[in-house]
């Protein structure tokens, strides 16, 4: 654990400048320096960085953060890992919170399990190049399979000899313990003698996404069927199948410059797309698909693309892979290789732009895919037709995003030619169900009846949409920008006398807002404000640093774009005049606007919500509660409005 102290030491050392000047050449354009974008392709220079502010935004893309965040997107890294990477940097010495010896016994126990790979990766290289065994089989098996040099190179392959012990013996010659090469799963032990995992087979050395190596995959030469056509290293405190994506390291840069990652079967897949170019693919290495490994891709893209290979067995496989991606809000394609194909043997046989057109050009969304698959063994029986549209809506709702879920309902509706309300109200039907399952494992027992989880069409127009985002938006610029600022507000004391007292504008409008119960209806707002509050609680508001360094990249994009947008003046202070130089002695006058405008705007929205159930006669509600309530609100919205009036007026 990197200390608090440590990271505010980085977060101020770091020259946004300085860090982005290394990757990109940057010139001045007014107060701010501009360069080419390096996260999506572009001739004219939209990405801006402001020395002043400290952070970094692309106009043509729309990412943004400041240093850590720049380090983290561009480099892939973690937020720990960007941390040190810019002390290292600023020469910044690491001071780690203290670790128990049980912790320090586990990295260090890591880390030799690393470096034995590491040793076990070099010999198997070396193997395969520098002894006659590797030259006269490895080498020739890859090259049987028209892998160019270049490729075996970069992939790091290798080949282990066909003797039982080779590796083992000269391990433990080199120093390494008997313990380890047991532990890495490199070697086993039987009847007291050690045996070679591997022996007499090419290797393919599974990477991390920084480079480490995990483990090790081998194949058998011989196509005979006596052993596993592939080996793979067992399960270690390094090594977590479920967690790898073989290839993950050499594709990250190309997947999230193209924005889309390929995903496929085997090790030789990935091989031979790079040697066609193609280099945003990974494996998920003959499992199937797991939640971590989608997760895992989300840090590069939020597109996945998988092709499979044409056996049937593969296809019903595939289903629950798309299923889990769409779950985790990621869009998903499915291209399908003709019969007895895989993408390995495809681009073999065809030259590297064919395969490319052939991937681009027979890529389906998950509703073709399934449609396509399932229509045939429908046919025309509309019992299994129902089946068929009922396993692709129960896809459908498994989105987190409303409007895609519409939107996808929407495209069934038109290629199943049933009516769109028929698929809403199954939609509803299977969330609801599963929602009532979720509240009956947390122990509650209740029924959710009642309202649909697709509204039926907003009246709301736009501009109240964009004005009741304004009143949020102009809230969350004022706490970045003076959260830490001290405002004086008046009170009595207890003589009576008028004073003056100093609070923070924090403390001053979280106060305000808790006290109304007022909540942000823009989650990452409200996931902002959150943090504010609980922060004046164990009495430490946050620094805006924070925010434009958020672990989470929506918070990072939400504050640059809160500061760096620049002030526009919204048609109600145009209208009432409202001085737009903000001096300091205005601070609070413009605070207790904000506030006001925020307040009236959502009592006003609970009041138009009131105002429908009251001419409506489908709630169940009593009506005098609703009346009184009414009542209530309507009282309060004047008085907001008069003082909103009164501000504005002096
Ligand atoms: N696999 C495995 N163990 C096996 C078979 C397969 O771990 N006994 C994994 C490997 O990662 C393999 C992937 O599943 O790459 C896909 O298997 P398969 O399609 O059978 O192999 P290919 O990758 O096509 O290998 P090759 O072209 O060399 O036959
Ligand atoms: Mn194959």
């Amino acid at each position: 654990m990197i200390s608090r102290e440590t990271i505010d030491n980085i977060i101020s050392a770091v020259r946004i400048e300085e860090v982005v000047g290394d990757f990109i050449s940057l010139r001045r354009r007014g107060v701010n320096l501009i360069g080419l974008c390096p996260f999506h392709n572009e001739k004219t220079p939209s990405f801006t960085v402001s020395a002043a502010k400290g952070i970094y935004k692309c106009f043509g893309c729309g990412k943004a953060g400041n240093g850590i965040g720049f380090i983290m997107e561009h480099e892939h890294l973690t937020y720990p890992e960007a941390l040190r990477y810019l002390a290292k940097k600023y020469q910044i010495e690491i001071e780690e919170e203290e670790q128990t010896p049980e912790q320090l016994q586990e990295i260090s126990e890591k880390e030799s399990l690393f470096n034995l790979n590491e040793f076990a990766r070099k010999y198997f290289s070396s193997v395969l190049f520098n002894t006659e065994e590797g030259k006269a089989v490895g080498l020739a098996y890859f090259r049987e399979r028209d892998i160019r040099e270049d490729i075996i190179q970069k992939f790091q392959l290798g080949f282990s000899p066909d003797k039982w012990n080779a590796f083992a013996e000269h391990a433990i010659q080199e120093g390494y313990k008997k313990e380890m090469l047991l532990k890495t799963g490199l070697v086993t032990e039987k009847d007291g003698k050690l045996y070679d995992r591997f022996h007499s087979r090419v290797i393919f050395p599974i990477h991390s996404a920084s480079g480490r190596t995990l483990g090790f995959g081998g194949r058998i030469l011989s196509s005979e069927k006596t052993h596993a056509k592939y080996v793979n290293s067992p399960e270690s405190d390094i090594y977590n199948k479920s967690k790898t994506l073989y290839g993950i390291y050499f594709a990250r840069t190309a997947i999230a410059q193209k924005d889309n990652c390929y995903l496929v079967e085997g090790y030789t897949d990935v091989i031979s797309l790079h040697q066609a170019g193609i280099e945003n693919v990974v494996a998920s290495s003959g499992t199937s698909l797991t939640t971590d490994q989608v997760r895992m891709i989300q840090r590069y893209t939020s597109n996945i693309t998988i092709l499979y290979d044409g056996d049937p067995a593969g296809i019903k496989a595939s289903f629950r892979g798309i299923d889990m991606v769409l779950e985790q809000g990621m869009n998903v394609r499915i291209v399908l290789f003709p019969d007895n194909e895989d993408p390995d043997s495809y681009a073999r046989k065809h030259h590297p732009a064919e395969t490319e057109k052939f991937i681009s050009g027979n890529a389906l969304n998950f509703i073709s895919f399934k449609t396509r698959l399932l229509l045939e063994e429908t046919k025309n029986d509309p019992i299994k037709k129902a089946g068929l549209i009922k396993d692709i809506v129960a896809s459908i709702s498994l989105i987190p995003d409303a409007i895609t879920r519409t939107l996808f309902i929407r495209e069934c509706a038109d290629m199943m030619t049933v009516p769109e309300q028929v698929l809403v109200n199954e939609l509803n039907k299977i969330r609801r169900n599963r929602l009532n399952k979720e509240l009956q494992t947390q122990g509650r027992d209740y029924d959710i009846q009642g309202p649909a989880f697709i509204a039926p069409p907003q009246p709301l127009t736009e501009a109240d949409a964009s004005s009741a985002e304004s009143q949020e938006k102009e809230i969350m610029r004022l706490l970045l920008l003076y959260g830490t600022d001290v405002v004086k507000i008046d009170q009595t004391d207890e003589n009576n006398d008028k004073v003056k007292v100093p609070v923070m504008v924090a403390d001053y409008m979280v106060h305000d807002i808790c006290r109304d119960e007022l909540e942000f209806e823009n989650k990452v707002y409200a996931a902002i404000f959150e943090e504010y509050r609980t922060g004046l609680d164990s009495d430490q508001v946050p620094e805006r640093s924070y925010f434009l360094g958020h672990e989470e990249k929506e918070i990072a994009y939400a504050a640059v774009d809160l500061i760096f947008t620049p002030y526009e003046l919204s048609q109600n202070w145009l209208k009432h005049n409202v001085m737009i130089d903000i001096e300091e002695e205005k601070l609070l006058v413009r605070l207790d606007y904000s506030l006001l405008s925020f307040k009236a705007r959502k009592i006003d929205l609970i009041i138009t919500d009131l105002q429908k159930k009251l001419h409506g006669n489908d709630s169940a509600e009593d009506v005098t509660i609703i009346q009184t309530r009414f009542r209530d609100l309507k009282a309060k919205s004047i008085q907001i409005h008069k003082k909103l009036n009164r501000i504005v007026i002096r």
